[in-house]
């Protein structure tokens, strides 16, 4: 039997809700309590869409949201599928290749990341403005896609127009955002020293392990990006701490309510730019 592609799940979604919304929302660690706010959320595991992988880390849910945040129509993804678990780039790029074939055309990415910047604080956020790819892996690799370029530009990844709804956003949500470059990795173990000293040599803000992927892919399906990190550490060396998936998933805990309030905002402030 073939695999599915993602035109066959995005019309199961197609046929699950009435709502069509323009932006979806990628929630990663730090972000999920969003969701608590999200209005007439109706729930789809991802076990019932064709061909989405199943997460397999705690603190990782594995359901797509339709719903409101204020106005605004949003599709939110609860969990994504990364490298480190094992997947293929196809697949952790598949659930944004269904978006795309969905109607999506607006795309908000969160994660949770070490902060490389000595400026930065855990429990900080920060706005992408650019990235480097480090995984080792490119997710555009493979056979040509019909009508899709093969060649992506990624000058502009980070749009700017959602880059400054996020800026506003933060304003608006009493959030302080930093900014500044995201250096994928694939993981699973966190980074050493000398490995985090040479990332911030390379102009590497903060250092993470999923995201990357997932602009990529998004940008060649000709969305718009925009990406929000939740600085639950600070990187190997930095500080005198040891690093843990416990510390990361304590400071989510700790700021949850302020990346709530963040997303919450972009997706109304969206919603009244569309109009
Ligand atoms: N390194 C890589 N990925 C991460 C980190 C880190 O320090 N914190 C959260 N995700």
């Amino acid at each position: 039997m073939k695999p599915p592609t993602c035109t066959t799940a995005a019309s199961r979604l197609k046929k699950r809700s009435p709502l069509r919304p323009q932006l979806a929302i990628v929630l990663g660690s730090g972000f999920h309590h969003a969701l608590a706010e999200l209005r007439g959320a109706r729930k789809i595991a991802y076990a019932q869409i064709p061909g989405f992988p199943q997460p397999t880390v705690r603190g990782h849910a594995g359901d797509l949201y339709f719903g409101h945040f204020g106005q605004t129509p949003v599709l939110v993804l609860s969990g994504r599928a990364h490298f480190y678990e094992g997947h293929s780039m196809a697949q952790v790029t598949f659930a944004v290749r269904t978006l795309a074939a969905f109607g999506i055309t607006d795309l908000l990415l969160t994660n949770a990341a070490g902060g490389v910047n000595r400026k930065f604080r855990r429990g900080d956020f920060m706005a992408l403005t650019d990235h480097i790819n480090f995984m080792g892996a490119n997710p555009l690799r493979g056979p040509a896609i019909a009508g899709r370029n093969r060649f992506v530009d990624l000058t502009d990844t980070y749009e700017a127009g959602l880059r400054q709804l996020l800026a506003a956003a933060g304003r608006r949500a009493k959030v302080k955002l930093q900014q500044g470059v995201y250096l994928a990795v694939s993981g699973p173990s966190y980074e050493t020293p000398a490995e985090i000293r040479a990332f911030a040599r390379l102009g590497a803000d903060a250092v993470g392990m999923s995201t990357v992927p997932e602009a990529m892919a998004a940008r060649q399906c000709g969305m718009k990006v925009a990406a929000v990190s939740c600085i639950t550490n600070l990187a190997a060396g930095i500080s005198a701490e040891k690093l843990s998936h416990a510390e990361v998933l304590e400071t989510g805990e700790r700021v949850k309510k302020s990346g709530a309030a963040l997303l919450k905002n972009f997706a109304e402030l969206y919603g009244q730019q569309q109009k």
